[in-house]
C-alpha cells in the first residue's frame, strides 16, 4: 500500500474524506497533520482524534499552525459549528496528539517514504508551506500530491473569487504551488466548482445517514447543523468538498475528465486576493503545474461515500 499523509482541518466534510481514506484499498494513512481553518487548531486537533476513535483506527495526529502565515484567521464557524463538528458536545478522545509539529512530521515522513509518499491537503496549506520553508527539497520526495482547493473559473465560495482553503492563507497556497511547480511536480486539484458539479440530493444523504453503524451515527450528528445550513443556502443538493478530493485520490480510475494547465495564486487585488488563476488558454508561457478534476463518476463517488459511512 502507498503511504498517505493527510493534512486536514476537521471540519465535517474533512471527516467524511478521512473515513474514506481509512478504507482505501491501495493506501495506508501514515499521519494526520492538522491545520487551523474551519475552526481553530484546538478544535481541529480534538476533532481529528475523536474521528480516529470513532473509526477505531490508530493513526498519529500532529498539530500544526494555528493561523495563516500573514493575516488573522477569518471566522468560518457559521459553516461547521463553533467546534467544527456541529457542536454536539462529544466526549473528547482518550488519545492525545503527538509532540512533533505537523511541519516537522511532514519533512520526516517524506524521508521515511521518499518517492512514494502521497500527500493530500484538505484544509489551508499553511503547514505544508512552513515545511517547504524548512526543507525546500520536500517536493522531490513526494510521489503524488492532491489538493482540495480553489475555484478554477473564479467562482469562489468565501469571497466572490476565492475558495475557503486558498482564501484562508493565500501566501501559503502560493508557496506550495510554486514549490511543486519548481520541482516539476503536477499538483492534482479538486476545486470548489468541481464539488458543486458533484452534489447529491439531501433526501438521499439523509437516508444513508440512518444506517445502523457508529460511523453513520457520528456523521449524522456532526453534520446535522451544516446540512441544514447548506440546504438553506444551496437548495436540494448537498456537497462534500474534501470527500471529492479523497475520491480522486483513492479511486482515480473513476476520474472521467481532467484538465492540465498552469495555475497561480493571486496574492493582491481589490476583489481577487486568494483566487486560483488558471491559464486556460495558455497565454502565460508557463509550464503546466495543475491537474484539475473536471468530472468524476457520480455513482462511484456515491459508492465511496456510502462505504465510508457503512451505509450499504
Ligand atoms: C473547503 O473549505 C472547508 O470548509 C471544507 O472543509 C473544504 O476543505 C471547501 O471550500
Ligand atoms: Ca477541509
Amino acid at each position: 500500500k502507498l503511504p498517505l499523509l493527510i493534512d486536514t482541518d476537521p471540519g465535517v466534510d474533512d471527516a467524511l474524506a478521512l473515513l474514506m481514506a481509512f478504507d482505501a484499498p491501495h493506501h495506508e494513512v501514515v499521519a494526520l497533520t492538522i491545520a487551523a481553518g474551519n475552526v481553530g487548531l484546538k478544535h481541529t486537533v480534538a476533532n481529528a482524534l475523536k474521528l480516529c476513535e470513532v473509526a477505531e483506527v490508530d493513526i498519529p495526529v500532529f498539530a500544526g499552525c494555528d493561523a495563516p502565515l500573514l493575516h488573522a484567521a477569518p471566522d468560518a464557524s457559521y459553516v461547521h459549528g463553533r467546534d467544527g463538528f456541529g457542536d454536539i458536545a462529544y466526549p473528547p478522545a482518550a488519545k492525545q496528539a503527538e509532540a512533533e509539529h505537523a511541519a516537522q512530521a511532514m519533512i520526516r515522513l517524506s524521508h521515511v517514504h521518499a518517492g512514494k509518499l502521497v500527500v493530500c491537503m484538505l484544509g489551508p496549506l499553511t503547514n505544508l508551506a512552513v515545511a517547504l520553508k524548512l526543507d525546500p527539497t520536500l517536493p522531490e520526495r513526494v510521489g503524488r500530491m492532491v489538493v482540495m482547493g480553489g475555484a478554477v473559473t473564479g467562482q469562489g465560495n468565501t469571497t466572490p473569487m476565492a475558495e475557503f482553503n486558498i482564501g484562508f492563507d493565500p501566501e501559503a497556497a502560493h508557496i506550495v504551488f510554486e514549490a511543486f511547480a519548481a520541482a516539476g511536480k503536477i499538483v492534482e486539484v479538486a476545486d470548489w466548482e468541481a464539488v458543486i458539479r458533484h452534489g447529491f440530493l439531501h433526501a438521499d444523504v439523509e437516508r444513508w445517514l440512518q444506517a445502523d453503524h457508529p460511523r453513520a451515527r457520528f456523521y449524522e450528528a456532526i453534520s446535522r447543523r451544516t446540512r441544514e445550513w447548506s440546504a438553506s443556502l444551496r437548495g436540494d443538493h448537498w456537497h462534500a468538498a474534501d470527500a471529492l478530493a479523497m475520491a480522486m485520490l483513492v479511486a482515480p480510475e473513476h476520474i472521467r475528465e481532467r484538465a492540465v494547465r498552469p495555475l497561480r495564486i493571486e496574492l493582491v487585488g481589490t476583489e481577487s486576493r486568494g483566487a486560483t488563476v488558471v491559464d486556460w488558454n495558455r497565454r502565460s508561457g508557463r509550464a503546466d503545474n495543475a491537474d484539475l478534476l473536471m468530472s468524476y463518476d457520480q455513482a462511484a463517488f456515491e459508492a465511496l461515500i456510502r462505504q465510508a459511512l457503512r451505509a450499504e
